[in-house]
This record gives C-alpha cells, structure tokens and sequence, in this order.
C-alpha cells in the first residue's frame, strides 16, 4: 500500500501538494488524482508537507494522520511586533536563580525545537541535558580541569591565559564557565551527517523558546571548546566517538534581566545584488 493517500472525494486536483514535494515526487495518476510512485517512495524525505499545504485536506501520510494535525487557522499567532520583540529581546543571560526547571517547561521547549529545519529532514539532533545543579557544576568542573591540561601543555597560549583567569575566578567561588547555570543542553550530531548546523540552529531555536517562556540561557562557548577536546568531559556526557558537538545552552530562570533594550549593535553588513 502506497504511504500517500489522497481522498477523492475532497482532492480538487490543485497540484499544490506536487509542487511543495521536494523531489517532486508526486504526479498525477488514475484520474488525475496525486499520487506517488512506490519505486519513488524511498525519496520521500517525511517533511509532511504534501499533506500541510493542501488546502481541502485531501491526503495524508502513513506516518502523518489527518487526526493528529491542527488547521493553521487555529493556531493563535503573535503580532509581528511581538514576535519581532521576542527575538529582539533575547539577552545572554549570566547570572541564574538555582531551582531546576520543571520538566514540562523542557517539553515545550524541546517541543517548539522539534520544528527546527534540518538537512534533508534528518532530524539529527542528540540532546544531553544536565538534571540537576550539582551535575551542571560537575561539567563545569571538567572545564576547568581541560584548562588546567591546556595551560600546562600551551601555557603562554590564548587559551591558557583565559584558562588562567577562570580558574582563579573558580577559586574565589564565581563559577565564570557556565555562570551557576542549574541546567546545560548539549547538542550533537553523528559525525557522518556532516551538517553540524543542524545543531546550531535547534539550539538557537532551544534559546528563542526558552525566553519566550521566560527562562534565560547562554551559549556555552568555554565549555564547547572543552566538549570537542577532553575526553573525560565527552565521557561524563556519554558523547560517542562517533558524534559532534554542536554547541551548548545555560538554561535556567535568570536572577537578573536587563531593564533595557535594546543593545547598540552593527547594523547587518549586506551586499545587495
Ligand atoms: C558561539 C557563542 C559562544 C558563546 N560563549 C559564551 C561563553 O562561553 N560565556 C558567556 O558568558 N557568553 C558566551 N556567549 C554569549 C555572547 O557573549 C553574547 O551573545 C554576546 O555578547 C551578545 O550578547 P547578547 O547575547 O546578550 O545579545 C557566546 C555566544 C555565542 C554565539
């Protein structure tokens, strides 16, 4: 049985659903009806969108029921200085009150991720995310421990100089890696996937929907370094041989907020063609 399905009796034979298809999968078939070629089926990347942009609601996938699907109509939409605003107001957030997130805030936030493009609809993405303070602060650790092998093998390089000084911050009980974050989200892919932007992108979608429900992150761009090159740290996360790292997120409720906005920035550097 064919995995597209189309109910004749509402199909209009508009053609949208053939002309969103990727590859172009879907022609016309018996009667002028859409359809798609079983020999082609393996093409189908699953984006689902035959079945999202046909406007009488005619088909359906074997692995996307007509049931399970909301009309866009219904789906409640900020205005667009809303949602201009939203993305406009996201800060860097350093400092973190300790409570751990309810683990239904991380559905919705995982939620909305899901919906992140990916190449060719892969879905790549791995997540490890720490459950508790006292295993953010364990990672945190690891870090410092990376920086102490850096500046002890390099110690006149860049790294170890910064190494130096969040180590000494350590000290003094200011945790300058991943700012006493309760929580961190790791994002990886399989290496052999070779688009680690796909993890770059769910973790810029993870930090929009966390400030859209109020909680605050910070990409973790010290611990990264560390993620790609200490193994004790990739083995405290259980990352694979096999995976990269993309990046990573602070996550917690902010302590502080800016009571202003906007920052001063760099207009965007475009050339026009
Ligand atoms: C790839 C990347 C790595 C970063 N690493 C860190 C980091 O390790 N620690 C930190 O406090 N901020 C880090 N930041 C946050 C930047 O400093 C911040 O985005 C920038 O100063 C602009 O501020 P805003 O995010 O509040 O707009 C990182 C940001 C990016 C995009």
């Amino acid at each position: 049985m064919s995995m597209f399905s189309v109910d004749e009796s509402k199909c209009t034979k508009c053609g949208i659903c053939a002309k969103v298809c990727l590859f172009g999968l879907i022609e016309p078939g018996d009667f002028g009806f859409p359809q798609i070629d079983e020999k082609k089926e393996g093409r189908c990347i699953e984006c689902g969108h035959c079945v999202l942009f046909c406007p009488a609601s005619a088909n359906e996938l074997s692995f996307m029921k007509a049931e399970g699907l909301t009309a866009a109509a219904d789906i409640e939409m900020p205005s667009q200085d809303a949602a201009l605003n939203l993305i406009k107001t996201r800060r860097s957030i350093r400092r973190f009150k300790k409570e751990v997130l309810p683990r239904d805030t991380f559905d919705r936030i995982f939620d909305a991720v899901s919906q992140a493009p990916t190449a060719v609809n892969r879905q790549p993405v791995r997540w490890i995310v720490t459950e508790t303070p006292e295993k953010t602060a364990e990672a945190a650790n690891l870090v410092l421990c990376w920086f102490r092998e850096v500046i002890f093998s390099d110690p006149i390089s860049p790294a170890a100089v910064l190494g130096a000084s969040l180590i000494a911050r350590a000290k003094e009980g200011e945790d300058a890696v991943l700012r006493g974050a309760p929580h961190l989200a790791v994002a990886v892919v399989p290496k052999e996937h070779k688009r680690p932007e796909d993890g770059v992108i769910a973790l810029t979608y993870l930090e929009l929907a966390a400030h859209a429900l109020g909680v605050g992150c910070c990409w973790g761009g010290y611990f990264l370094n560390a993620a790609r090159n200490f193994a004790p740290l990739r083995e405290f996360l259980g990352v694979r041989e096999d995976e990269y790292v993309c990046g990573a997120q602070m996550m917690g409720l902010p302590a502080l907020l800016p009571a202003r906005q906007y920052p001063a920035r760099r207009g965007a550097d475009i050339s026009w063609l």
